[in-house]
């Protein structure tokens, strides 16, 4: 049912060392080639609506490698689905390496990069956001408050989102999301072959129910001491303490020379707070020697668990599918692969991504440069916008500035 690696349509010797790993199986790998179109499906979802977005095949605006090209959202506000099929596997007893690359060169600030894994027999031509999926992963961006990598199983019918946080790149540079689940239950996900997470399928999701819960019988021991502090029972009050008053007469105060005793009544100085006043007394606190901790529960085992030793088991692995919403258009996809070999997945990312990204960063920040040296060129009024920032400085060096505003406003109202 695998296929044995095969020689990808190449056009490097990037292959010579991926071939090295003779033993990978690669049930699905896509480098975005000539002929790219034959192998993926752009499905009908949303035409009717003529929100159906096109897809630009193309290396981007800034790249390391212009011949590299991938698949690039390139209309907003428009859907996208596509999808690839591949011979049907299970992951049953093996590795599953599910791996891409994306980049937002349109400085993402809501939507998604991610990619879908679907099990059976879906209508490619209808595929899209109510298709059920096995897998969901990579990147999703919105606003300040989501940037993060998804993970999204699809256990017994239910999506179960990963939740740990596994936060995303932001950039508008190119990153390999890699996605790896083995056969004990464990997964890792990697960004830029950097693990950023890893755990297990247990713990991480909410697939079963937990192998162990708090006994619901157990209860707190009557003489559970869980005070930590206690009052000190040696202290004691000093003497005096109370009699020191909260305020005081201010002794600097001064008799005014007008104040006249039979019209004002006799003068007396105003009160101040007292620096001898400390508050109602209360006992130091000491550590309670006979603190027992705090108490928790035992833990039992869940007579709702039922362990599933094929939790990690996608049996109708079949298609590989992009499904996005983009309220800006820029996400470019590239090196797709599906393998049972992390190793073989490491190599294609580094012999890709790793080779290209400073050339990307370089050409990146080259085209930076370019776009604020035209914006300057062709709005004249930025030079003189900079000369009232100049003179902005100069008023609001002190807070004058400030109550200089203030003061001109009161005299516009004094002049209304
Ligand atoms: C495709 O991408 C290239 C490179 O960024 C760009 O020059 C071209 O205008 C894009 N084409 C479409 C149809 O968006
Ligand atoms: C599967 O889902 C159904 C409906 O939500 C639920 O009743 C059942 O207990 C679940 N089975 C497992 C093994 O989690
Ligand atoms: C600690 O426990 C002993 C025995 O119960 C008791 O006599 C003593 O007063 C306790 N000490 C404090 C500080 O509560
Ligand atoms: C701002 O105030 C500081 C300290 O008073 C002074 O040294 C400085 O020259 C002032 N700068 C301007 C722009 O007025």
């Amino acid at each position: 049912m695998a296929i044995r690696v095969r020689h990808p349509n190449l056009r490097s010797l990037i292959l010579l060392s991926l071939l090295a790993i003779a033993s990978a199986k690669v049930f699905f790998e896509e480098r975005f080639d000539d002929g790219w179109e034959n192998r993926w499906v752009k499905s009908e979802w949303k035409k009717d609506e003529n929100l159906a977005g096109e897809w630009n095949y193309t290396s981007g605006q800034w790249n390391g490698d212009a011949t590299d090209k991938g698949i690039q959202t390139s209309e907003d506000y428009r859907f996208y689905a596509i999808s690839a099929e591949f011979p049907e596997f299970s992951n049953k007893d093996n590795t599953l390496v599910f791996q891409f690359s994306v980049k937002h060169e349109q400085k993402l600030d809501c939507g998604g990069g991610y990619m879908k894994l679907l099990s059976g027999d879906v209508d490619q031509k209808k595929f899209g956001g109510d298709t059920p999926y096995s897998i969901m992963f990579g990147p999703d961006i919105c606003g300040y408050s989501t940037k993060k990598v998804h993970a999204i199983l699809t256990y017994n019918d239910t999506n179960q989102l990963i939740k740990k946080d596994v936060p995303c790149e932001t950039d508008q540079l190119t990153h390999v999301y890699t996605f790896i689940i083995r056969p004990d239950a464990t997964y890792s996900i990697l960004i830029d072959n950097v693990e950023k997470q890893t755990g297990s399928l247990y713990t991480d999701w909410d697939l079963l129910p937990p192998k162990k819960i708090k006994d619901p019988e157990a209860k707190k021991p009557e003489d559970w001491d869980d005070k930590e502090f206690i009052p000190d029972p040696e202290d004691k009050k000093p003497e005096g303490y109370d009699d020191i008053q909260k305020e005081i007469p201010d002794s600097d105060a001064k008799k005014p020379e007008d104040w006249d005793d039979e019209e004002d009544g006799e003068w007396t100085a105003p009160t101040i707070a007292n620096p001898e006043y400390k508050g109602p007394w209360k006992p130091k606190k000491i550590k309670n020697p006979n603190y027992s901790g705090k108490w928790k529960a035992p833990l039992i085992d869940n007579p709702e668990f039922k362990d599933d030793p094929e939790i990690y088991v996608f049996p109708k692995l079949k298609y590989v599918g992009i499904e996005l919403w983009q309220v800006k258009s820029g996400t470019l996809f590239d090196n797709v692969v599906i393998t049972d070999d992390p190793e073989y997945a490491k190599q294609l990312a580094e012999e890709t991504w790793g080779k290209q990204k400073d050339a990307e960063k370089a050409a990146f920040e080259e085209a930076e440069k370019k776009k604020e040296e035209e914006e300057s060129k062709d709005d004249p009024v930025d030079s003189d916008a900079e000369e009232d920032d100049e003179d902005a400085d100069e008023a609001s060096n002190d807070t004058d500035a400030e109550s200089k505003t203030e003061t001109d406003k009161e005299d516009v109202h004094d002049e209304l």
